[in-house]
């Protein structure tokens, strides 16, 4: 399978059509429990995004969550009684699922990265007020696409409008791998501020409940992560108490410290 070119959309179809649920998407090794605090921190961070930059009179904003997979945040977003909702996923389940979920919200299966996205679906430019790419850019492998896709962000965000990503915004060593490129924070600024961003927040996401890979020494990042992984698995598997835990952590961490090395939220604003 490594030595085969990645295909985003039949890698997520295979991924959603065996299963629809949140946590395919997320740390399927570990289990269901583990992954509920995973993405109980996610809404956490989230929430607190909202509520740090004061973002207001959500019964008035246009939302556009890129790569909604299984429709976390799109039921996070109708719990918050949002002014309306379009979803975009590179596959064809997600659209046609959360379409079927959520009736009244648009859901589209296109590319973010494709040069011809407003020809493929309808997508209306500069009219969404909150756009969110939460785990979902550093799946795109190539870079001229990559830049089209914040190019498209940019295109679809309204004036004065927000986009938040979350990615590992890594500050030395970029982290590759057959499904995922992390690039390099100063990459990620230099294409958001080239194309129309001011880039306002960064913060932590995740501290200790994700893989720690913003560790610039190439083989120590290799021997951390592998330790996580094995820790992580072994200590999951035999008391199932790591997600709580680790949660309770994570909470405190990321309140503590401004950067994390794993996930974090960018937070931009359209200039
Ligand atoms: C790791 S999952 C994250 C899903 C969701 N945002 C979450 O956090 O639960 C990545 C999602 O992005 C979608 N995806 C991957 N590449 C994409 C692209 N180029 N354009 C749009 N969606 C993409 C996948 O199909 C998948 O649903």
């Amino acid at each position: 399978m490594e030595n085969k070119p990645y295909n985003a959309k039949k890698y997520w179809e295979s991924i959603l059509e065996s299963d629809f649920k949140c946590f395919s998407v997320g740390f399927v090794c570990f289990g269901k429990k583990y992954n509920d605090y995973l993405y109980k921190m996610k809404e956490r961070s989230l929430k607190r995004v909202i509520s740090r930059y004061k973002i207001k009179n959500l019964n008035e904003k246009n939302i556009l969550d890129i790569g909604c997979g299984t429709g976390f945040y799109v039921n996070i977003w109708d719990k918050l009684n949002v002014k309306h909702l379009t979803g975009i996923d590179i596959t064809s389940i997600s659209a046609k699922r959360l379409t079927i979920q959520y009736p009244d919200y648009f859901f589209y299966e296109a590319d973010i990265g494709s040069q011809n996205l407003f020809d493929e679906v309808p997508l209306v430019k500069n009219n969404f007020d909150i756009i969110t790419a939460f785990d979902v850019l550093f799946h795109i492998i190539d870079d001229d696409k990559f830049e089209q896709a914040i190019k498209n962000l940019h295109c679809l965000c309204a004036n004065g409008g927000m986009v938040l990503i979350t990615d590992l915004f890594l500050h030395k060593t970029p982290y590759i791998l057959y499904f995922q490129k992390c690039r390099i924070l100063s990459e990620y600024m230099q294409l958001l501020t080239k194309n129309g961003f001011e880039i306002v927040g960064r913060h932590p996401v995740h501290f200790l409940a994700a893989a720690p890979l913003d560790i610039s020494n190439f083989l120590l990042r290799r021997v951390l992560l592998r330790s996580w992984w094995k820790a992580i698995a072994i200590f999951e598997r035999k008391t199932h108490f790591l997600g709580p835990i680790l949660f309770i952590l994570d909470l405190m961490l990321t309140k503590l410290f401004k950067e994390s090395p794993t996930v974090e939220m960018l937070v931009c604003k359209r200039s």
